[in-house]
């Protein structure tokens, strides 16, 4: 009978669907990787792009006459526009030395370049490097720069050079350069740079020392540019290679805080917190020896929230005993106390929130 729909049939059009629907899920599945693939570009990170161009286009209109290859637009990502940061010098407590240093070798050669001419006395330095222990303020000084100077800001993470495509790294070493020549004045930051640029040893992978090497020309490059400048932080010094330390003749050590410096991390980490009448500030500084500035936010982050406990459980308390309490529109945080940061004097913890 013509009509009838034999086995064979139905078999050979399940068979040729089944193979339609794969080949299309392998399609896009390449598709995608490919997309992924050697830059890294995820859907998040191709937005993260695009919303970057806009912001930068929609300061310096001229940008919109540029044209990115993928690299630089991968390192898009990685920009960051003096608009988007929140640290100012004023946040930065007792590195007022450091930060009049910076001044002279960042900031003026990024706005006056006029100033450094060739041939001028006055010399801007390739690059600058923040050193020091952790938590101590180095990577907030470099976005402070970018800020107070209003260039741009690429923070570079090894990750995102250290491509694990073959020759793919000496691409996007190269695409930093060229996008941060194209999006001036910029600041060129390299956290972790030890990392990056660790002594060249005979056992370094090929690809690594070709990046190193790639990596100096292209600074060298930027000599003639006085408004691009190099931004390195470390912890540790001693593991940079010499080659590029000389890239980095400005270097500002950055300790651990002492006593005075303390004070004026603590006196900004607190401002705008309400504090008691008996506060004493010497005697939390007293007992803070040692520790950085991340520890020391640590501690004030700890105090507000021992205030903040004993306000919950008042809270709670209240709204069991009902709204028949005279005081239950009076109930405000505590200030803080002394002892919210030293420990002496506490009060047993019954606040049963732990
Ligand atoms: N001098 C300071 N003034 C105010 N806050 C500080 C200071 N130093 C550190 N902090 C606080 O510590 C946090 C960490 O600082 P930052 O990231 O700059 O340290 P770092 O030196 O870059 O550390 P790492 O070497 O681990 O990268 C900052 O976000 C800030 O809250
Ligand atoms: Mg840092």
């Amino acid at each position: 009978m013509p009509n009838k729909i034999d086995l064979k049939t139905i078999t050979d059009w399940s068979v040729l669907i089944g193979t339609g629907i794969s080949i299309y899920y392998l399609c896009s599945r390449l598709l995608n990787d490919a997309e992924i693939g050697p830059l890294g570009r995820s859907k998040e990170s191709r937005q993260r792009q695009e919303t970057q161009w806009k912001r930068l286009c929609e300061k310096s209109p001229d940008f919109a006459n540029l044209e990115l290859n993928a690299y630089e637009q991968s390192i898009l990502a990685s920009v960051i526009t003096p608009e988007e940061i929140n640290i100012t010098f004023e946040d930065i407590g007792g590195l007022d030395h450091i930060v009049s240093e910076l001044n002279e070798s960042v900031i003026y050669p990024l706005t006056m370049p006029e100033l450094y001419t060739n041939g001028s006395l006055l010399q801007a330095p390739s690059g600058v490097l923040l050193y020091g222990p952790p938590g101590c303020g180095k990577t907030m000084l470099a976005k402070s720069l970018a800020l107070e100077s209003g260039a741009n800001f690429i923070s570079v993470r090894m990750s995102t050079l250290m491509d694990k495509y073959y020759g793919e790294s000496n691409k996007m070493v190269d695409a930093l350069f060229s996008l941060a020549n194209k999006i001036e004045p910029c600041i060129i930051f390299i956290d972790e740079i030890d990392s990056v640029l660790r002594e060249r040893t005979s056992f370094d992978h090929e690809v690594t020392a070709n990046l190193k090497a790639e990596f100096m020309t292209l600074w060298d490059g930027l000599i003639s540019s006085r408004r691009i400048m190099v931004v390195g932080a470390t912890n540790r010094i001693n593991d940079i290679d010499d080659a590029f330390l000389r890239r980095l003749p400005k270097r500002f050590y950055i300790s651990l805080p002492n006593a005075e410096q303390r004070s004026h991390i603590l006196q900004v980490l607190l401002k705008g917190t309400e504090l008691d009448d008996e506060f004493d500030l010497e005697a939390v500084v007293a007992r803070t020896d040692g520790m950085s500035g991340s520890d020391l936010k640590e501690l004030c982050r700890e105090a507000a929230l021992k205030a903040a406990k004993e306000y919950i459980k008042k809270k709670r308390m209240q709204a069991k005993e009902g709204e028949t309490n005279p005081d239950a529109t009076l109930l405000k945080v505590r200030p803080l106390r002394t002892s919210d940061f030293t420990g002496v004097n506490e009060e047993p913890n019954n606040l049963g929130l732990d």
